[in-house]
C-alpha cells in the first residue's frame, strides 16, 4: 500500500488538543506508513528549509519552522482575517487586506519546497484546511505527480462571500489542482457547484468562457465523525470520573446544560448565553435547578475580533450572573481552558442538555462526542445549530436558529422536560448516527476514492469542467 502523507498547518502535538482534527486523523495515521507535516509551531528570523522528523507518541511528524512575518500574514492575516471570517458568512468581520496573500502563497511555496524532497513518486498526499489551499498547485509546479486531495474542515462560503476575497479566482484554480476535494457537508458541495457555475463568463457569442479546468477534481461530501466508542467507553473510564465527581458534588442535583466549544465568533457564544438568560427569565421554576457550564478554550487571541468575542463573552456571563445568582447558588460556570477528552466525555455524560449552537459551522465534533458519551439508560438531549454541518446527520436532536435566542430558550426548556423515553428514542437514532459517521470510515472512504486503484476516472467525476 502507498504510503500516507498526512499535511496541515498544525501538527499533533503532546499538549491537549483544542479542535478536533488532530484527534480525527492520529489515528488513520498510526495504521499506515508515512508521516503527517506541517509547521513545528516555532517562529524564527528565517525559514527552515529542511523539514525535521520526531516521533510524537508513536506518528512521525516533520515539521518546518516559519518566519514571524510570514506567519502573521498566513495565520493570523489571510487564513484567520480573511478565509475563516469569509468562509464563516462574516464579511462584517473580515479585514480585505490583500497584502497578507503573499505572505500566504510564500508559506504554501515553502511547506511545498520542505515536503517535496521527502516525497516518493507513488506516495498519497492528504492536505487539511483553509491553509494550505495553494499547495498542490505548488508542489505539482516544482513537479510532483502524485495523487493529491484536500479536505474542508469548515463551511464552503457562498459565491458573494467567495467574491469577497482577494484572488479568489487564484484559490478555486489551486482547488482544480487536487485529485480529490472532500467537504463536510452536501450544503458545501452545493455552495461550491453554485459557485462554479457562477464564475462560468460568456462571450458575446453566447458560448461559455471556461474559467478552470475541475475534470480530474472530484468534489464530494465526506462528513467527519468522531469514534464513539471511545468516547463511550471514556465517559465511564477512572481518567472521567474524577472530574464528575467533583461536579456532582458541585451540582447537587441540578441539571447541567453544557458547551464546549473553542473560543471563536462562529461559535455563536453570547447568543448561547442569551438564550440561556432568557431561559432563566421565562421559567422561575427552574431557578436553582439548572446550572449551565460553558468550557471555551481561547484561540486565536491575537486577532482583535476573537479578544471582543471573549470580552462580549465575560460581559455577558458576568449579566447572567448580576441578574440570577443567590450567595448560594450560581446560574453558570464559564471556564477558558481546554480539557482533555476523557475529562469531557465524562462532562457530556453527566449534562441532560449539551447545547451546540454554532452561527456557523463545518461539521461540530462536539455534536457527535456528546451523543457518544451519553447513558444509554439516562440519556442527555443535544440541542444543535441549523448551520453545524452536523445537522445533516442528526435529525433528531432539536434543530434551532442560533440568531433566534428565544427559540433556542425555548428549545432547552424542551429538552429539560423531555420525559426519558423520548430521549431514550431520539438518543437511539442519534447514536446509530454518530456511528454509521465514524471518524475511521471518513478518512478510509476518503482515501479509498484517492486511492490511484480506486482513481484515475476516464471520464470526469462530476460536471464540473471548466477548461482554461
Ligand atoms: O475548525 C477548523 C480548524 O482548523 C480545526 O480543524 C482545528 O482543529 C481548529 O480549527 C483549530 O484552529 P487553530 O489551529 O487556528 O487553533
Amino acid at each position: 500500500m502507498s504510503r500516507l502523507i498526512v499535511v496541515s498547518n498544525r501538527t499533533p502535538g503532546k499538549t491537549v488538543a483544542a479542535g478536533g482534527l488532530a484527534v480525527a486523523l492520529r489515528k488513520t495515521l498510526s495504521e499506515r506508513e508515512g508521516f503527517w507535516f506541517g509547521w513545528s509551531g516555532k517562529l524564527t528570523d528565517s525559514p527552515s528549509v529542511q523539514a525535521r522528523f520526531e516521533d510524537v507518541e508513536g506518528l512521525s511528524v516533520a515539521t518546518i519552522d516559519l518566519t514571524r512575518d510570514d506567519h502573521q500574514a498566513y495565520y493570523a492575516g489571510f487564513s484567520n482575517s480573511i478565509l475563516w471570517p469569509s468562509f464563516h458568512l462574516r464579511l462584517d468581520l473580515a479585514h480585505i487586506d490583500s497584502t497578507w496573500y503573499e505572505g500566504y502563497r510564500r508559506v504554501n511555496q515553502q511547506f511545498a519546497q520542505a515536503l517535496l524532497p521527502l516525497l516518493k513518486p507513488d506516495d498519497v498526499i492528504w492536505v487539511h484546511d483553509y491553509h494550505l489551499i495553494p499547495l498542490a498547485s505548488e508542489l505539482r509546479s516544482l513537479g510532483a505527480t502524485n495523487r493529491m486531495g484536500f479536505y474542508l474542515h469548515i463551511p464552503f462560503p457562498t459565491a458573494d462571500a467567495l467574491y469577497a476575497i482577494p484572488h479568489h479566482l487564484d484559490l478555486m484554480r489551486d482547488v482544480s489542482r487536487y485529485d480529490l476535494v472532500g467537504m463536510q457537508a452536501n450544503r458545501d458541495v452545493a455552495a461550491f457547484t453554485e459557485a462554479v457555475e457562477n464564475m462560468t463568463h460568456t462571450n458575446l457569442a453566447g458560448d461559455p468562457l471556461q474559467l478552470f479546468d475541475f475534470a480530474r477534481t472530484e468534489v464530494a461530501a465526506f462528513p467527519i465523525g468522531s469514534d464513539p466508542g471511545a468516547f463511550s467507553r471514556m465517559s465511564v473510564s477512572s481518567a472521567a470520573s474524577k472530574m464528575v465527581k467533583r461536579m456532582e458534588r458541585v451540582l447537587a442535583g441540578q441539571q447541567l446544560i453544557l458547551g464546549v466549544d473553542r473560543l471563536d465568533y462562529s461559535k455563536g457564544l453570547p447568543q448561547r448565553v442569551e438564550a440561556y438568560e432568557k431561559l432563566l427569565e421565562n421559567n422561575n421554576d427552574l431557578r436553582r435547578r439548572v446550572h449551565m457550564l460553558q468550557i471555551a478554550p481561547p484561540s486565536r487571541d491575537t486577532i482583535k475580533e476573537y479578544q471582543e468575542t471573549s470580552d462580549a463573552l465575560d460581559a455577558i456571563c458576568g449579566r447572567v450572573m448580576g441578574r440570577f445568582a443567590d450567595p448560594d447558588w450560581a446560574p453558570i460556570t464559564y471556564v477558558k481552558r481546554a480539557y482533555g477528552q476523557a475529562t469531557l466525555a465524562g462532562f457530556y455524560r453527566m449534562a441532560r442538555v449539551g447545547l451546540v449552537t454554532p452561527l456557523r459551522d463545518g461539521m461540530n465534533l462536539v455534536a457527535h462526542e456528546f451523543i457518544s458519551s451519553q447513558n444509554p439508560a439516562d440519556p442527555g438531549v443535544l440541542v444543535l445549530s441549523r448551520f453545524a454541518g452536523a445537522a445533516e446527520i442528526f435529525e433528531d436532536a432539536i434543530l434551532v436558529n442560533p440568531f433566534d435566542t428565544d427559540e433556542t430558550a425555548a428549545a432547552l426548556r424542551l429538552a429539560l422536560v423531555m420525559p426519558l423515553e423520548e430521549r431514550k428514542a431520539r438518543w437511539r437514532t442519534l447514536m446509530a448516527a454518530a456511528e454509521k459517521h465514524n471518524v475511521d470510515d471518513w478518512s478510509k472512504g476518503f482515501l479509498h476514492r484517492l486511492s490511484p486503484v480506486v482513481a484515475a476516472p476516464s471520464q470526469p467525476a462530476r460536471d464540473i469542467i471548466y477548461l482554461g
